[in-house]
């Protein structure tokens, strides 16, 4: 008989065996054991844990909900200081002028010394340790208040569970971010799985954290590098210290620069641009810190962000490469968009071997034909451009918008005054592929499971012929799909199922109709219910805010036109419900939408007064103007109170305003 195992070693192993089958059953949709024995095997853990109790562990498998899963959203998480962001600057001009600014904060003949570290472009997130435990992390959010994305983040690489030394409570921030090799294996996976991929490490980073699956992140390879904290118990004296203190803590820090001038600043940030392409995570700029935390204290913030740190940005990669061909990609709204295909080079961490062209007018003004070298460039990592032609080809072939549509032959039209060519057939294939993946993507009724080349199959084969058909969808067509089990065929048909209580803004936003994004339909949500948008007219469109004549006669013709009409009523006797959403109660306080300045030092703290004038349903800001409706002076307000007076804004002292506040 084999010895039997240690508890310890016999819990470890069950937690390896369960984290194998989740995988297996989450992202391979290939499970290889049955419900019951899979609830054995976490009985078992539970038992173990429970007679056990120093064996349990936050990261164990009993611990997550749903086995793994996370709820359906995140939970707000209110930071213990706002998460704030950077000043950017572009030049040697500009970042010397900031030198000044800061030597005029400090008393005459300060030397400030800095810290120069690379600016990752991930995104930011703040860990919080309790005793040197890792107990929660929270995303940006909007500053104040982010979402707890703790279970995840237990799986992005450098983020200890333990410290090793540590202030009893401590909170640190820093970026989370995927290196491009990392980057590239993800996308190869998604694109074998017929799904679109990300367009940049960033956008993978965001959705590999941001989604309900610890095991999508643990797959991902994420990583944490800290940078700077919100909340240190202990007395620190610089961000140098900060950083070493934090190394030794457990945490990996980037490799930084000190510089005692400016112009060793500048001479760094040349030196360091030759790195850039050769570094495994996307850069876009240094960050330059103001080293001694008394000093950091006396320039302290404006309302954004620090006095003592500023961003030096990068210009974007540009390079330079050979177009081969202009082809022509069919949008959902039938627009035909040019996109230049060129000889791959690598910018900005991935290779390039497309670049839009946005539409004819725009390869006009190039004066581009195929053949030319052209300068392209990566702005914020996202969609490759043209900026110009660096050389005119010897053989150049000019291009010319094409007389058929490229999808389905279909004619092709020019609207009058819009620059873009539309294939008019309405039952062109491409147009409902691109109608089938807007309806089905995240923002719309977010059918996960309607990935590119499910979408192919389905038009290819004629089972889909518009949004309503995929509701009439049955296993047995999915099944005959290549690459389409038994469980993902029961998944999406789940998934189709759930999209049917998505509200009405959803749905608006889904059907695609031109002009139409996701911020107009929730204003049209909350003002229409689905029977009064098929009667509105256009002038009733054009009441509701922000929609102007273009999108008000847009939204009148898909509502007024048999085919819009019919689609509306397929959809609802399929059981798609598009109840409208939820209202928030609208406030009936009479300086609901007025603007509240803070000055000054208040007996609560400042995010404290203003989360109650928002709670009230007023807005607040940081400064001072003439839209400014009131400020709230508390004791040595200085030059904010000086300003209100000047545009004479009322001026309240914290007791008066108190007074206004909604009883
Ligand atoms: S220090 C007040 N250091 O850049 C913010 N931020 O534009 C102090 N970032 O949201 C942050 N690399 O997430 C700091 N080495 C670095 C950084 C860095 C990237 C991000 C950060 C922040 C954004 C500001």
């Amino acid at each position: 008989m084999p010895a039997k195992k240690s508890p310890e070693a016999e819990v470890a192993a069950l937690r390896r065996e369960i984290a194998a089958h989740d995988r297996r059953y989450h992202q391979e949709d290939a499970p290889t054991i049955g419900d019951s024995e899979y609830d054995a095997l976490v009985a078992r853990l539970k038992a173990l844990e429970e007679a056990h109790p120093e064996l349990k562990s936050p990261d164990s498998p009993t611990e997550k909900v749903g086995g793994g899963l996370l709820g359906s959203s995140f939970a707000p998480v209110k930071h213990a200081r706002p998460m704030l962001s950077l000043d950017n600057t572009y030049s040697a001009d500009d970042i010397r002028a900031w030198g000044e600014r800061v030597l005029k904060g400090l008393p005459p003949g300060a030397r400030p010394r800095f810290i120069v570290e690379p600016k990752l472009d991930g995104l930011s997130c703040a860990l919080t340790y309790e005793h040197g435990r890792f107990t929660r992390a929270a995303t940006r959010g909007d500053g104040e208040t982010g979402e707890d994305v703790t279970e995840n983040a237990r799986n992005v690489e450098q983020v200890p569970e333990r410290l090793k030394n540590y202030p009893v409570f401590l909170e640190v921030r820093g970026e989370i971010v995927l290196h491009f090799k990392d980057f590239e294996a993800v996308n190869a996976a998604e694109k074998a799985a017929g799904r679109p991929g990300f367009v940049n490490p960033r956008n993978c980073a965001a959705g590999s954290l941001r989604q309900k699956d610890p095991w999508v992140t643990a797959e991902r390879h994420l990583k944490f590098y800290a940078h700077s904290y919100g909340v240190w118990e202990e007395p620190l004296e610089s961000h140098s210290e900060f950083l070493e203190t934090c190394a030794a803590a457990g945490f990996t820090v980037e490799p930084h620069f000190r510089a005692d001038s400016i112009e060793a600043v500048i001479g760094h940030y040349e030196r360091f641009k030759a790195e850039l392409p050769g570094l495994p995570y996307a850069v876009d700029g240094l960050v330059v810190k103001v080293d001694d935390f008394a000093q950091q204290r006396r320039l302290g913030f404006t309302a954004k962000s620090p006095r003592w740190a500023v961003a030096f940005k990068y210009p974007a990669q540009q390079v330079t490469s050979t177009v081969k061909a202009v082809e022509f990609s069919v949008g959902r709204t039938g627009a035909i968009t040019p996109v230049a295909k060129v000889e791959p080079v690598f910018c900005g961490g991935v290779t390039i071997s497309s670049v839009t062209l946005h539409n004819f007018e725009e390869i006009e003004r190039l004066g581009l034909a195929v053949g030319d070298r052209v300068l392209i460039e990566r702005a914020g990592e996202v969609i490759p451009k043209v900026v110009k032609v660096s050389e005119k080809g010897r053989k150049r072939t000019a291009v010319r918008p094409p007389r058929k549509c490229p999808d389905c032959g279909g004619v092709v039209e020019k609207e009058a005054e819009l620059v873009a060519y539309y294939c008019a057939n309405p039952s062109c294939p491409a147009q409902l592929r691109r109608t089938l993946q807007h309806f089905a993507s995240r923002a719309a009724m977010d059918v996960a499971g309607l990935g590119e080349s499910a979408v192919d199959q389905l038009v290819g084969r004629g089972l889909v012929k518009d949004v309503a058909g995929l509701y009439a969808l049955k296993k047995e067509d999915l099944l005959g799909l290549e690459l389409f089990a038994d469980l993902k065929a029961d998944n999406l048909l789940k998934q189709l199922e759930a999209s049917k209580s998505k509200t009405l803004d959803r749905v608006i936003y889904a059907l695609g109709i031109r002009h139409v994004g996701e911020k107009t339909a929730e204003v049209l949500a909350e003002r229409f219910d689905i029977d009064s948008l098929l009667e509105a007219s256009v002038d009733g469109f054009q009441r509701v805010p922000d929609v102007g004549p273009i999108v008000a006669a847009s939204l009148h013709s898909f509502f007024s036109s048999a085919d819009g009409r019919g689609l509306i009523e397929r959809l609802r006797s399929h059981g798609v419900r598009m109840t409208p959403p939820e209202r928030r109660a609208a406030s009936t306080w009479e300086h609901a939408g007025k603007t509240f300045v803070f000055t000054g030092e208040l007996s609560v703290p400042r995010e404290e007064a203003e989360e109650l004038v928002k709670a009230a349903g007023g807005k607040t800001s940081g400064s001072v103007s003439a839209k400014t409706g009131f400020v709230v002076a508390g004791e040595a307000a200085g030059s904010k109170l000086k300003k209100a007076k000047e545009l004479g804004v009322t001026v309240l002292t914290e007791a008066q305003f108190r007074e206004l506040l909604p009883k």
